[in-house]
């Protein structure tokens, strides 16, 4: 095991962080998800989803509804590059606002980033939130995850726009679990 122990016991497919818990997704988690995504504060930093973009990315192995005490409070996906001379795993999350800033979206990326390494047997994993997500970055950080570079105009705004992203990656060794 990598960092501390989760202080929740969750069945085998799940994921135990120190207080969420990450749960495999279904066609039960599409309405939360959908409300999520579609809620301004975090449509601004992870945008662009309908019902059937939901269906078709965020349904699957690849991804986790966050729960806090029985309420889906998010979600989180990992994608893999599994060439393996360029091996890594690549995050991504969002957590509905009346969750925001209680340490719980550190909790969760804590949670799938263990799981990454212990599991899936990684050993550097990647995010890439908007250049001014100062919450992300710094929510980031605390897990571990050190800026790479900015990535000039990589991601599209809801206006059409073309923002910077900072690039961050975490190495086995750097996690702070
Ligand atoms: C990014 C996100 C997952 C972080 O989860 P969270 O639970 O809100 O974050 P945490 O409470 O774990 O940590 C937030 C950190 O940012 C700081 N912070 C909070 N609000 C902030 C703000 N407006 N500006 C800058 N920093 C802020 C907190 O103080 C904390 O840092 P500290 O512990 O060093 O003091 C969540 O805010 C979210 O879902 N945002 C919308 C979607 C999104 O931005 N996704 C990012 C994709 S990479």
């Amino acid at each position: 095991m990598t960092g501390a122990e989760p202080a929740v016991t969750v069945g085998s497919d799940a994921l135990a962080g120190q207080t969420v818990v990450l749960r495999p997704t279904g066609a039960q988690h599409v309405g939360s998800f959908m409300e999520i995504l579609q809620h301004p504060e975090v449509s601004r930093w992870w945008g662009g989803y309908d019902l059937e973009r939901v269906r078709r990315e965020l349904l699957g192995p690849h991804g986790y509804a966050v729960e806090l005490a029985g309420e889906v409070i998010g979600l989180v996906i990992f994608r893999e590059q599994n060439d393996p001379d360029h091996r890594y795993a690549g995050i991504d999350i969002a957590l509905h606002p009346d969750a925001h800033g209680q340490g719980l979206g550190t909790d969760a990326m804590r949670a799938l980033v263990r799981y990454l390494f212990d599991r899936r047997d990684h050993h550097r994993i990647v995010i890439d939130p908007a250049a001014h997500n100062e919450r992300a970055i710094r929510s980031c950080r605390r897990v571990g995850f050190q800026p790479v570079g900015v990535m000039r105009r990589y991601e599209r705004s809801a206006d059409g726009t073309w923002h910077d992203a900072l690039l961050m990656d975490l190495l086995r060794e750097e996690f702070i679990g």
